[in-house]
């Protein structure tokens, strides 16, 4: 169990990829602590990966909040004494050109997919300090690194987010805090469900299998194979891994197409 003993703090953990990336950790032996909006299914998420001693606690918080942010590693730290891993997953898709798009959502889209990365760091990296280092995984996106029409705000975030690890990791290279993104294609989660029933009209499935089309091997991932990336760039195999960005893309930017 590569992370007995650790603990990890994973931002938009009740559903889809983080909820998926908390469940991994568990797996692994981590102490989890949930952090989300959403407190029905992060409570749930958290009674779930518990178990007998505890080993999971949910935080209810907006990433894009200063006083939430720092109530998760207030929260994570009464809990469970410290943090070594942290997950900035946590984030919110949007659509619209710089035109279309209203001055308030694209506020709200960086102020939940850059600032809350910003927000959430700022309070945990003390306390990774603390434990003599440790690992932060932001989320970022294939949309961070190539993009397509009417994304203006999302993609802006998502290479903000990009260029902010590199940021953090030469700050805290030093202190053994190393600092990676991953960006995922399109991975099956109730955001990209929430997108497909927006663009897909009649067909929504249709639409997930025209996105699979879009990455070489010709199909969407499912959250748990992004996990598998987070949870290894969070511990120690990852030993020499910072700054980087890292696909979880089906091949998709690697195609010309
Ligand atoms: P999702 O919408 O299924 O889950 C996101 C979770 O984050 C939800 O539980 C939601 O309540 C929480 N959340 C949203 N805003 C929050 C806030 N302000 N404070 C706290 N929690 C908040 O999304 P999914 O697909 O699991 O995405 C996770 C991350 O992966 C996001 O950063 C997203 O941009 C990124 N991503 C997703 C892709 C996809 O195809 N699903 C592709 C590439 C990146």
């Amino acid at each position: 169990m590569e992370f007995a003993g650790k603990v990890a703090v994973v931002t938009g953990a009740a559903q889809g990829i983080g909820a998926a990336t908390a469940r991994a950790f568990a797996r692994e032996g981590a102490r989890v602590v949930v952090a989300d909006r959403d407190a029905a299914a992060g409570r749930a998420l958290a009674d779930e990966l518990a178990g007998e001693d505890g080993r999971a606690i949910f935080v209810g918080a907006d990433v894009a909040s200063t006083d939430d942010a720092r109530r998760i590693a207030r929260e994570a730290v009464a809990a469970f004494g410290g943090v070594d891993a942290l997950v900035n997953n946590a984030g919110i898709q949007t659509y619209g050109t710089v035109e279309e798009m209203a001055e308030e959502e694209w506020d709200r889209t960086l102020a939940v997919n850059l600032k809350g990365v910003f927000l959430v760091s700022k309070w945990i990296v003390p306390e990774i300090r603390r434990r003599g280092g440790g690992a932060i995984v932001n989320v970022a996106s294939v949309q961070g690194l190539a993009t397509q029409p009417a994304v203006a705000a999302y993609a802006a975030s998502k290479g903000g987010v990009l260029a902010l690890t590199r940021s953090m990791a030469l700050d805290y290279a030093r202190e053994k805090i190393r600092v990676n993104a991953v960006c995922p294609g399109s991975v099956d989660t109730p955001m990209l469900r929430a997108s497909a029933d927006l663009f897909g009209g009649e067909d929504p499935e249709g639409a997930l299998r025209d996105w699979g089309a879009l990455h070489a091997m010709g199909r969407i991932a499912r959250p748990e194979e992004v996990a598998e990336m987070i949870l290894f760039l969070a511990g120690p195999r990852a030993s020499f891994c910072t700054g980087g960005a890292y696909l979880v893309d089906g091949g998709m930017l690697a195609s010309f197409a």
